[in-house]
This record gives C-alpha cells, sequence and structure tokens, in this order.
C-alpha cells in the first residue's frame, strides 16, 4: 500500500478555484498552523508568524493588495505567511523548551549560540535568507496538513510586498514570503502538472 505521505505528494495540487461558500473554523486553523509549526527551522528559531485572514473583511483587504486574485477571498482563508528575520539574541528562549524537556543538554545552548551569532549578526541577506527558508518550510508544512484535512491550498507571490506589509501592520524584522489560501476545493481544479524529467534536476555524484 502506498504510504499516506507518499499518497499526500503525488496527489496535492495547486488550487485557484474554493467553494467560497464553505468555511473553516477557528479550530481548524489553529490545528493548520500548530501543525505547520512542526516544520523544521534554523537552530529551532522558529522565525515566523501567520496572520490568518478569514473574514470578508480582512481577505477583501487582502485581495486588493494582491493583484486582486479572486482566490484570496473565494478561499476560507488566506495566511500571509511571514518570515522574521533572523535575531540569534532569541535563541537561548526558543531552546529553553527543549532544554527543560531533557532534549537537549543545556551545556549545548552557548555553542549553538555562538553559531547563529557567527552566520546572522551582521549579515542582512543572511537574516533575510533564513526568514524566507523558515516561512517556506512552514508554507509547505500547511499545505500537506491542509491536505489531510481534505483542504486545498494554493501558495502566492502574487501580491504587493510593501502594501501587504503596511496594510497589516508588519514589524520591520517580518518578511510578508507568501500568501496561503486554504479552503474547499470545486471538482473543476487541474490535477497536480507534470513535473520537468529527473534527468534535467537531479545529479547524483
Ligand atoms: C512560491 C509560489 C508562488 C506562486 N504564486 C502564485 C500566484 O501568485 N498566483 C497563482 O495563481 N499561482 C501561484 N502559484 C501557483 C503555481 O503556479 C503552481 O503551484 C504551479 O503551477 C504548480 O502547480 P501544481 O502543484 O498544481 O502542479 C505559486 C506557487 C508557488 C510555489
Amino acid at each position: 500500500m502506498t504510504h499516506p505521505i507518499i499518497a499526500a505528494i503525488e496527489a496535492r495540487n495547486t488550487i485557484n478555484l474554493f467553494d467560497p461558500s464553505q468555511s473553516i473554523s477557528d479550530e481548524q486553523i489553529s490545528e493548520l498552523v500548530r501543525l505547520a509549526t512542526r516544520a523544521p527551522t534554523a537552530f529551532n528559531l522558529q522565525n515566523w508568524r501567520f496572520i490568518a485572514a478569514r473574514t470578508t473583511e480582512a481577505k477583501q483587504r487582502l485581495r486588493k493588495v494582491a493583484w486582486d486574485q479572486a482566490k484570496v477571498e473565494e478561499a476560507a482563508v488566506t495566511f500571509i505567511v511571514c518570515g522574521q528575520m533572523t535575531d540569534e539574541r532569541v535563541l537561548a528562549d526558543r531552546l529553553a523548551p527543549a532544554v527543560d524537556a531533557g532534549i537537549m543538554p543545556a551545556s549545548m545552548v552557548p555553542s549553538w549560540e555562538a553559531g547563529a551569532k557567527m552566520l546572522y549578526a551582521g549579515q542582512v541577506w543572511r537574516q533575510r535568507d533564513e526568514a524566507v527558508r523558515t516561512a517556506t518550510f512552514g508554507a509547505t508544512t500547511l499545505i500537506y496538513a491542509a491536505h489531510a484535512l481534505g483542504l486545498g491550498a494554493a501558495p502566492m507571490i502574487g501580491f504587493d510586498h510593501e502594501a501587504v506589509a503596511h496594510e497589516f501592520d508588519l514589524l520591520p524584522n517580518e518578511i510578508p514570503v507568501m500568501l496561503l489560501a486554504v479552503g474547499h476545493a470545486k471538482p473543476e481544479n487541474w490535477p497536480q502538472k507534470p513535473r520537468r524529467p529527473l534527468a534535467q534536476v537531479l545529479d547524483i555524484i
């Protein structure tokens, strides 16, 4: 039998047409983000924030700064998936639960802090790259969580970054990496499109 994770990878498609008459509950939204935050992040920094636009008013506001893409409003919820520029000074706090749980020895924390400082301190592009990686892992995991709950998802880069940041009061260290519409898919969506041949994208060395 095909493993359910493999089956989800094979079956997931990007949704363009959502059923606007079907909403999802705040509990489902919370569950989606809870699962999304199980994704890995560098040093377990968890430098992300998910803004869930679920009211008609919030979705319309978002649609206006997202190339007027109808799915922003027609989906039950559209997330603004934000990455936060990495700041190694928050690392001890972020690692504390792993220390408390007995997973990570407390004596190891300073070496992780030193590694993060070496990578990110004063390195704006690395801080930004990490924010984008973090948000992308979170968004990807959210897409598969949605699939598992019988919902479809649409990642979007078609939006005005500055306008989204301004309209939704993002903090100066936050980057709106992606919009992610989630909701009930209409049956007439395209299936997953064919991918490039493996020979073009894989080098085994
Ligand atoms: C980072 C990213 C940004 C995207 N931005 C948009 C977008 O703004 N509008 C849109 O209609 N589709 C957008 N897409 C959807 C892609 O066109 C779609 O995922 C791709 O064609 C593959 O579709 P499939 O996974 O169903 O095969 C985006 C996808 C990704 C991963």
